[in-house]
Parts: C-alpha cells; structure tokens; sequence
C-alpha cells in the first residue's frame, strides 16, 4: 500500500510538471536594452539588412554589434536611460548580451542566406511585423511549424511545371524531403 502512494504522488509530480510546462510555455525574453524597432525602421527607415547584415550571406542573421549603435547614439547628453545603457557597453568595450527569441530545434536545418538573398522571402513572412514595435518582443510574432516550411516548400515545388527560367530554377532547389531539414 506504501508503494501504492508513492506512486501516486510521483504521477501527480509528473502531471504537475508536464501542465506547468504546457501552460507557461516557453519563457519571456527580456532584452538588456529596450530598443525600439518602429523608431529605426518606419521613422528613420533602416533596411532590416543594415543591422542583421549576415542575413545575405549567412545561415544566421546575427545581431548589430555596439559599435553600429553609438554611430547614432554617441556625443551629446543623453537623458535617456537606454541610450546610458548602450554608451556603458561601449566603454567597457563590450558587446549588448542580446538574447535569442527565435530558435528551431537543433535537428533542424535552416538557412538565412537561401530564404533572403536567393528566394527573395520577406523577413516578415517568417518574423511578422518587426518593424511596429516600441519595445523587443519577449516571444516569437509568429513561429513557424514543420507544416509552415513544407507548405512554402510545396507551393514552390508545384510552379516548377510552368515557371520561367529563374522560378523554375529555384523550384528544383526546394526540397520536401525529410533530409533537406533535418541534417
Ligand atoms: C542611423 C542612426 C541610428 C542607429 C544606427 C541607431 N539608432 Fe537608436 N535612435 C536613433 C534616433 C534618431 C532615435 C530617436 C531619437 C532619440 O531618442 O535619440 C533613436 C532612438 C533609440 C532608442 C530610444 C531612446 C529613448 O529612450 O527614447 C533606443 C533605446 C535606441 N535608439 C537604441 C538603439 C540601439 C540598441 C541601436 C543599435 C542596435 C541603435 N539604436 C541604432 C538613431 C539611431
Ligand atoms: C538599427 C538596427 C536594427 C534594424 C534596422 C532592425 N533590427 Fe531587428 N534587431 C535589432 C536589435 C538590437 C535586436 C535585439 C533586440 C530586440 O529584440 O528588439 C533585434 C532583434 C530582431 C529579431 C529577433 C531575433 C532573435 O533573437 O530571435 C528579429 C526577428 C528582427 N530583429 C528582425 C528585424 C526585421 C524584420 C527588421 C526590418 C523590418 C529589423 N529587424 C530591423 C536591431 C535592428
Ligand atoms: C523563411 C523564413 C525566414 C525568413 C524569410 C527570415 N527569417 Fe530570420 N529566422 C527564421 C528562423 C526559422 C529563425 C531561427 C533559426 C534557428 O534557430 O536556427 C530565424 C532567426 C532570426 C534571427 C535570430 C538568430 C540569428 O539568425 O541571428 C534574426 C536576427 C533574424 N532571424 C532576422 C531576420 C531578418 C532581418 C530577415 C530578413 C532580412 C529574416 N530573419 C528572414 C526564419 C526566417
Ligand atoms: C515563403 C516560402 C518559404 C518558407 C516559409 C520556407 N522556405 Fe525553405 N526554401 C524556400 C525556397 C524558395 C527555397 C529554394 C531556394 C533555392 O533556390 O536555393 C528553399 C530552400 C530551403 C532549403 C534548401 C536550401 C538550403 O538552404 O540548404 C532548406 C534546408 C530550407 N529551405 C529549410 C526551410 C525551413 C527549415 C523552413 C521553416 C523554418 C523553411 N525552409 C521555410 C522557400 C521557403
Ligand atoms: C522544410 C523543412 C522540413 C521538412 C522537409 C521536414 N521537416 Fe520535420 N521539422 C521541421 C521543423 C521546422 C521542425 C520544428 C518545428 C515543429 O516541430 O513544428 C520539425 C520537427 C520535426 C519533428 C519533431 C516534432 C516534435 O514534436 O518535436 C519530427 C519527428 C520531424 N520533424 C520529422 C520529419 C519527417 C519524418 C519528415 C519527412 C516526412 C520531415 N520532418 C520533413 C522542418 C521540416
């Protein structure tokens, strides 16, 4: 009987843990600086590519380096306690310890380089809208699922019968098999 409520127990342990990870999902992201990406993007219209610039060439978009900040945000007083964050960074010669929000399993290849430079997709398809934010997002806009990725994938797939040289061309790189993604 003793073993019988061990059981037990162990089994509600398990259930509470499962629904505490089932309900609070993945955890919020709080950035070191609260950059605004609508100031930089729909006032000052940086290109998304001028900060993320390994997004053309690289698996990864990567994240501006403090140096690409204080080239703005450098000189005068500041009353800006964000703005003081940065300038500290840049003194001790130190990189912003931005965080990741976006991050697919690891058993999961993806590539900036391909979907950017050589598909044309908008950051948005994948990212939604960046570039209204007055403040970092703590969870993903939107994420993408398996079926997300198979879906453009197919579509693509499907134009290959009658697209033009480049569409065409493209349409025989993409790929539904399992191993085009999982490496
Ligand atoms: C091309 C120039 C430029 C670059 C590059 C730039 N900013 Fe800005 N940023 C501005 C301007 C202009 C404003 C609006 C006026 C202000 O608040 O200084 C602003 C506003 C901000 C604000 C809001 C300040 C406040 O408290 O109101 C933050 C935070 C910020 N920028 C962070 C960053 C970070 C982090 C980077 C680097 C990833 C960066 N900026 C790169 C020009 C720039
Ligand atoms: C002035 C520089 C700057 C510009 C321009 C800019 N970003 Fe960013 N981006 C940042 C910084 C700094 C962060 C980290 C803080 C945050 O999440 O807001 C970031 C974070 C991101 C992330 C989250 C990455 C992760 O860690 O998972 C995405 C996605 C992103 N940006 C997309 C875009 C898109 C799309 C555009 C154009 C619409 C854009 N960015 C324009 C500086 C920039
Ligand atoms: C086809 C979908 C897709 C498109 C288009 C796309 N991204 Fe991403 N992005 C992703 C995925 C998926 C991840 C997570 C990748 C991982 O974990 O390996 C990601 C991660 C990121 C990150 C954080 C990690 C890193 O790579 O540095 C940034 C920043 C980012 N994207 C910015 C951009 C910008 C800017 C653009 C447009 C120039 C863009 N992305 C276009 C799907 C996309
Ligand atoms: C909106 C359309 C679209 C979405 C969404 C999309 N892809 Fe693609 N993908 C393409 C196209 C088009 C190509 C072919 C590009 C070429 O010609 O090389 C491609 C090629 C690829 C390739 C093969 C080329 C390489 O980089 O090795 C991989 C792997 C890949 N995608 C993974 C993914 C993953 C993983 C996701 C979801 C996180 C995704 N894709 C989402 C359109 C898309
Ligand atoms: C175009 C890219 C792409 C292709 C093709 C693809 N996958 Fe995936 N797969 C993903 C992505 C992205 C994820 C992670 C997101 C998710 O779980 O939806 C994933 C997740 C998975 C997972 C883990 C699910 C989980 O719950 O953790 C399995 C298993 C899997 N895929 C099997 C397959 C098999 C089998 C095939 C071939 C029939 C396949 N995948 C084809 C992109 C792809």
């Amino acid at each position: 009987m003793r073993g019988m409520k061990w059981l037990g127990l162990t089994g509600a342990v398990a259930v509470a843990i499962l629904t505490w990870g089932f309900w609070w999902g993945e955890p919020a992201v709080k950035q070191p600086v609260e950059y605004p990406h609508k100031t930089h993007v729909q006032q000052l219209k940086l290109q998304c590519t001028g900060c993320h610039q390994r997004a053309v060439k690289d698996k990864a978009a990567g994240l501006p380096q403090t140096a690409l900040c204080l080239a703005c945000h450098q000189g005068e007083e500041t009353s800006s306690q964000e703005v003081k964050k940065i300038r500290a960074f840049g003194e001790k010669e130190q990189e912003i310890p931005w965080k990741r929000v976006w991050r697919l399993p690891p058993h999961v290849f993806f590539s900036h380089r391909t979907h950017v430079a050589v598909a044309k997709v908008a950051c948005q398809t994948c990212h939604g809208a960046m570039e209204t934010l007055d403040r970092p997002p703590a969870q993903p806009l939107r994420t993408l699922t398996m079926n997300d990725c198979i879906g453009c994938h197919e579509k693509w797939e499907r134009s290959d019968e009658k697209g033009p040289g480049p569409v065409k061309a493209m349409a025989q790189r993409v790929s539904t098999d399992c191993n085009a993604c999982h490496r």
